[in-house]
């Protein structure tokens, strides 16, 4: 394999090679590079080829907007038509970190980046990595979470290189990300602002600085996908090559019921995995049993899910059944992913 990494550690950018980046990114070509939350494929978000780039490299629709990533307040003004008093207090609470806003676009901004629409999303990434890059780059780096399209989001270089290897210039590797979840995404462009995606920063934190914030349509009832703000929410979402089960309720309740739906696989002459946590990982027969992370740190939950649920497709397995990971700040963004992973099946129990 013939792609170009370079490793640092996420402390320390060098910046040699970070400039050695930002070049490719001004001629216009593609660098992936980490982010607190996950890995991004980067390209000049104002240059309509790059722009082009990135979706092909990806296999994304072209009506599937990118989110720009700038490194300082004052890049915002450029991009954008107008900002609420409330989005720049949210900024000033969140920024730079895992916070995604949807503003007006200015005219600078090309339409091949917004996938057509009139607005655009921004983020300012507190990744030292990512910060630095960005400056090298020019200011305006489009980035989409750095996999395949309809692939789980990278959270280490390893990810970007098997999904993404020869088709972009450079990767710059700073070791596995921080948080493991996409931002969270707040649209500015109605009265009230909207939860488009559930990120590290939760309806509680934005509704204490926001007041009122209300949650998008289509998350509340996860099926409802008939008029989707993000057209992100539209499109299919990683599915696993095993048929994926979320199981929610009591935790006793839920392990004996994954306990006997293993039981009866294995009966039939089927296999099937578990996703679990450490808290119950002992009463599970040992088998294809991978566990997330602790229930008592909720942040290794997030950490781990992209990564067991990559693991798992290496695995021969035809069902998963995966514990609900209902915990109390992350948890409404650790199931949204999961369950759009499960395509909406979960057992109550
Ligand atoms: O954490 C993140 O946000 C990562 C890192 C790399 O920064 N990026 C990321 O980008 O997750 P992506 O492209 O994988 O997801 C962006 C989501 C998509 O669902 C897209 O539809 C939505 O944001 N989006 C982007 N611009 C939008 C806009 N103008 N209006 C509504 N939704 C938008
Ligand atoms: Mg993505």
């Amino acid at each position: 394999m013939n792609v170009n990494v370079i490793k640092m550690q996420s402390t320390h950018p060098e910046l040699d090679a970070i400039e050695k980046a930002g070049q490719i990114l001004k001629a216009g070509g593609l660098v992936a590079f980490p982010t607190e939350t996950v890995y991004g494929l980067g390209g000049n978000a104002l240059d309509v080829n790059a722009s082009h780039k990135i979706y092909a490299a990806k296999g994304r629709p072209s009506d599937n907007p990118l989110i720009i990533h700038i490194a300082d307040m004052e890049s915002l003004e450029l991009i954008v038509k107008e900002v609420p008093e409330k989005a720049l207090e949210l900024a000033s609470v969140y920024w730079p970190g895992p916070l995604t806003m949807i503003f007006p676009k200015s005219d600078l901004v090309p339409y091949e980046t917004t996938g057509g629409l009139d607005s655009v999303a921004v983020r300012m990434p507190s990744h030292p990595i990512a910060r630095a890059l960005i400056r090298a780059g020019g200011g305006y780096i489009a980035a989409p979470s750095a996999n395949t399209s309809g692939r789980p989001s990278p959270t280490s270089a390893a990810h970007v290189i098997e999904d993404l290897g020869e088709r972009i210039d450079m990767v710059v590797d700073g070791g596995d990300v921080q948080i493991g979840l996409e931002s969270t995404i707040v649209d500015f462009t109605e009265e009230v602002p909207i939860i488009l995606r559930p990120g590290y920063i939760s309806e509680d934190m934005l509704r204490e600085v926001l007041g009122q914030v209300r949650m998008a349509q289509g998350l509340i009832d996860e099926l409802d996908q008939k008029a989707p703000k993000a057209p992100g929410m539209k499109y299919k979402h990683y599915a696993p090559k095993a048929q994926l089960v979320v199981v929610e309720g009591e935790e006793y309740k839920v392990t004996a019921a994954i306990k006997e739906k293993v039981r009866e696989h294995l009966e039939r002459g089927e296999s099937a995995g578990v996703i679990c946590t450490d808290e119950t990982y002992e009463q599970y027969l040992p088998g294809c049993v991978k566990r997330i992370g602790k229930r008592s740190d909720e942040e290794s939950i997030a950490h781990h899910l992209y990564r067991v649920l990559r693991d798992f497709d290496q695995e021969e397995v035809s069902f998963i059944y995966s514990e609900a990971f209902h915990t109390p700040r992350l948890g409404q963004a650790i199931m949204n992913r999961l369950v759009k992973a499960a395509g909406g099946q979960i057992i109550r129990v």
